[in-house]
């Protein structure tokens, strides 16, 4: 796992940003893999800024809430069409995010993994890291799914994402989730942190032992990931 240490925020999301970039100048018809969460937030700033030409690019987003369809601004789909999608030249047609919104969420699960495999690769992962050291939404257990799935989220996950609800009560207890094994294909895999919040799940990632209990040091079995991180977040390591 290399680490790239940054300045701060903007920095990460800079350095990331010319990351993406350099997938769509060497790759034809790139697949990109994103993730929502706040982290993301200046590296799509960063995209939307560049006049990259997405016109050739897939995109497959990391999860979604169930119970929540793509007009509900809490969305994933929702986030990524405002955060991103609208500002670039991707055609929407090509961005897949899971649906939570199906009455069989098991069988959307399904179908999601179906379509990663009909892809084929992904070319770039983005990735977030919860502060339980979750991806996606592979919340740490005993045991981790490899493909997609679904997923019931932990109360520490719950009442960090309440900020962007009115009230707890509204979010959504179960997810749809790429699992670890469908991150592990993608041919490069950047994870972002920012901020003293995420510098001692970083020092743990960094640190420990793999285990399905820190979700994010499976990604130590990978061979090409590179964890960008801003000098708060970094500010517990050795
Ligand atoms: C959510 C998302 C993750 C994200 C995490 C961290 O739970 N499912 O993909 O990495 O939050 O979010 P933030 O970047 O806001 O800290």
């Amino acid at each position: 796992m290399e680490i790239k240490i940054t300045k701060d925020y903007q920095e990460m999301s800079e350095l990331a940003a010319k990351e993406v970039a350099k997938v769509l100048a060497e790759v034809k018809q790139p697949v990109l893999g994103l993730a929502t969460g706040s982290t993301p937030v200046g590296l799509y700033e960063e995209l939307s800024k560049m006049e990259l030409d997405f016109s050739k690019t897939v995109s497959v987003n990391l999860d979604e809430y169930i119970g929540l369809d793509g007009n509900h601004p809490q969305s994933y789909r929702y986030f990524m069409n405002e955060k991103l999608f609208n500002h670039i030249n991707i055609d929407k047609k090509n961005t897949y995010v899971p649906d939570g919104s199906l009455a069989d969420s098991q069988k959307a699960a399904r179908d999601y993994e179906e379509l990663l495999s009909k892809l084929g690769r992904i070319d770039l992962q983005i990735l977030g890291i919860g502060n339980n050291g979750h991806i996606g939404f592979n919340e740490p257990d005993r045991a981790l799914s490899l493909p997609t799935h679904v997923v019931k989220l932990e109360e520490s996950t719950i009442e960090a994402n309440a900020r962007f609800f009115d009230s707890i009560d509204e979010v959504p207890k179960e997810a749809i989730t790429m699992g670890v094994g469908s991150i592990l294909k993608a041919k490069k895999i950047i994870v972002l942190a920012s901020g003293k919040a995420k510098a001692s799940i970083i020092k743990s990632l960094v640190d420990e032992y793999v285990s399905t209990e820190l979700p994010a040091s499976l990604l130590k079995f990978h061979p090409n990931v590179l964890l960008i991180i801003d000098q708060a977040a970094a500010s517990l390591l050795d």
